[in-house]
């Protein structure tokens, strides 16, 4: 017999550890409902927006625009604005608890980052702006890894 128990473990063995990699590849978004998914995509393209924005408004010194737009991007939260309670229960379920964290966390940065703009503080424009591309970074490449393969994990 060429598949002796033992071998047919190994093989077993390194399947699932393929499996558990697929699923590791996976967006975590990928399975949410075509319209939360999709009110998402455009929430985060409003907020590429806003961050090309104030990267241009900081070497600027153009403070107010800084505020403005640190406020718009923490006021499209993915799960405070635009999604309906249901979308938003579908969200909260799909994705795990670091995900949450790690969108708490921005949104706590992009609220820094209006204030900074309100101080006319442009050293901590630069600091916050440099921490919040750091979330957009962290969260794709934990999260997003099968859309965005070129980022390794954060
Ligand atoms: C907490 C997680 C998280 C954070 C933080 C985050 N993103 Fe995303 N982003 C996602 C997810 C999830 C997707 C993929 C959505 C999908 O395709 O289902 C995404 C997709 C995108 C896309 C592609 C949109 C499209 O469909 O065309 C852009 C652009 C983007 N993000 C920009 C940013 C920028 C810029 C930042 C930081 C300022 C950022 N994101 C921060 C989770 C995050």
């Amino acid at each position: 017999m060429i598949f002796t128990s033992k071998r047919f473990f190994a093989i077993g063995a390194l399947c699932l550890s393929c499996l558990a990699q697929a699923a590791s590849a996976q967006d975590v978004t990928a399975e949410l409902p075509p319209e939360v998914r999709s009110l998402l995509q455009k929430e985060m393209l409003q907020i590429d927006a806003a961050m090309k924005v104030i990267h241009g408004s900081i070497v600027r010194g153009e403070h107010e625009v800084v505020e403005k737009q640190g406020k718009a991007i923490h006021d499209s939260f993915i799960l405070q604005q635009s999604i309906t309670p249901e979308g938003r229960k579908a969200l909260k379920n799909a994705v795990p608890e670091g995900f949450l964290q790690l969108d708490q966390g921005f949104h706590a940065l992009a609220a820094q980052l209006s204030d900074s703009g309100g101080r006319e503080d442009t050293a901590a424009q630069l600091k916050i702006f440099g921490q919040l591309t750091q979330a957009c970074v962290t969260c794709h490449s934990r999260y997003v890894s099968e859309r965005f393969d070129g980022l390794d994990a954060q």
